[in-house]
């Protein structure tokens, strides 16, 4: 079969490299990929992840089975396109994608369905979030957008006044356009924030291995949010015991509520978690796998994935065969643009590529690209905030650590910057357990 994945990340990258090594794939298409995904010998098509009737055109006269990366084309409900044309498409419908497009759809389905998430309260009035702020007897708020703003829309308060201004910078500058039309205003956790990822086809679930984001921009978590700077796999934080919780309590739960409401779920479910003792909370939930760890999860993964693809497509994922992992720790590092996650430069000229040789198979090493392109003279340039996921593997995390970070150090462009502690806090927590 072919393959048409949908997106341009390094989350991407990782899908269509992992699903090529499947034997029941004979090409995989990129819509609209990027320079990694081209040089890598992959065809990148010029159709965007907006041109919905495009994509569906080209999947029916290539015989696709399409896999969805990102958020945008989900919730734009280009699941229910492909479906309603008799298409195979991994991915959930854009009422199950409500889960992610709307903080206040999710926080209410979260409240009806017993699913542990902080306290919260929903405003569509800038005045009347302000007063609550006022009369709350706390100081530390989170304030949320409630629509898409690509992990930007939610600032974590430690004073009333920032979440004043939270507020007016959301509802009244509509920093983020219409996804200010609502807030959620919510109790602040403090505990260890962990991503948890499992595949779904509507009933069964089946996790995939554990991992850890590193959303903020600089060194020991300073600095604004980002999509995702590094991350690893497995996390140690996750032990059965918790591990278990959130498979009965959260995951399962959360599949078995769309399902009460009607919505079939297919595809990954991403839960953004805060463990406090021994419970975890759900800060957000979002409908498809996380970038950056897909980047260390993938290539763990020694099953075929197109194998569980089919099963989630087929509502059969009861009958899949159990998936292999990998022992070893993946660690990836994302490369950013100077400016990112704010206004960043482009068109840099990427060098030291060429010295990082990636063994297809038994690799201890690999480097996924997002935002990048490929010039017509032939060279690698940046193209995007975040620009490359240098990933590593080794049998344990100080190892997988040294080995990516001896990576990083070939790699150059103007402006390139990078978090240096990815994976430390793990080491630190596996040290001292
Ligand atoms: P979200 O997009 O809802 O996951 O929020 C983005 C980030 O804000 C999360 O990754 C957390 O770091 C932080 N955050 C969100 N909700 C809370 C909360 N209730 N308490 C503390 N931090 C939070
Ligand atoms: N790494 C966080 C996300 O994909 O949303």
């Amino acid at each position: 079969m072919n393959i048409l994945v949908i997106g341009s990340g390094a989350r991407e990258h990782a899908i269509g490299w992992k699903v090529a090594k499947s034997s029941k794939v004979e090409k995989v298409f990129f819509a609209p990929g990027n320079g990694g995904t081209r040089l890598a010998g992959y065809e990148n098509l010029s159709i965007s992840m907006k041109e919905h009737d495009k994509l569906l055109r080209f999947a029916i006269e290539h015989g696709c089975l399409t896999i969805v990366g990102p958020e945008e084309p989900l919730a734009m409900g280009i699941v229910d396109l492909f479906t309603n044309n008799g298409l195979r498409i991994l991915g959930p419908s854009r009422d199950a994608a409500r889960l992610e497009s709307s903080k206040v759809w999710a926080k209410e389905f979260m409240k009806r369905h017993g699913i542990p998430t902080a306290e919260f309260k929903v405003f569509d009035e800038p005045e009347a979030a302000k007063d609550y702020i006022a009369s709350s007897k706390r100081d530390d708020i989170v304030v949320k957008a409630d629509g898409l703003a690509a992990g930007k829309g939610v600032v974590v308060c430690s004073s009333k006044d920032e979440a004043y201004s939270a507020v007016d910078r959301i509802m009244r500058a509509r920093a983020f356009g219409d996804a200010g039309n609502r807030v959620v205003l919510e109790e602040r956790l403090y505990g260890e924030e962990v991503s948890f990822i499992c595949m779904s086809d509507g009933k069964h679930i089946i996790p995939l291995a554990t991992s850890q984001d590193h959303k903020r921009a600089y060194d020991n978590d300073e600095g604004p949010n980002t999509g995702g700077m590094g991350a690893y796999s497995p996390n140690p934080m996750i032990d059965d015991k918790i591990h278990d919780y959130i498979m009965r309590n959260i995951m399962q739960k959360a599949i078995d509520g769309l399902r009460d409401d009607g919505i079939e779920f297919k595809g990954f479910l991403y839960a953004g978690l805060m463990l406090v003792d021994d419970k975890a909370y759900v800060l957000e939930f979002n409908v498809r796998l996380g970038d950056p760890e897909a980047q260390v999860i993938l290539p763990r993964l020694r099953s075929d994935l197109i194998h569980y693809v089919e099963h989630c497509i087929d509502g059969t994922l009861d009958q899949a065969e159990d998936m292999v992992w990998d022992e070893r720790v993946a660690v990836c590092v994302v490369l950013a643009s100077k400016g990112y996650p704010d206004a960043y430069e482009k068109g840099k000229v990427i060098t030291g590529l060429d010295d990082i040789n990636i063994v297809s198979d038994n690799y201890d090493h690999l480097v996924f690209h997002s935002g990048t392109k490929v010039t017509e003279d032939g060279k690698i340039v940046t193209d995007g905030g975040r620009v490359l996921s240098i990933v590593a593997l080794d049998d344990d995390m100080g190892s997988a650590i040294e080995r990516a970070y001896s990576i990083v150090n070939k790699v150059h462009w103007e402006g390139m910057h990078y978090r240096r502690d990815i994976g430390k806090r793990a080491l630190r927590y596996l040290l001292n357990r």
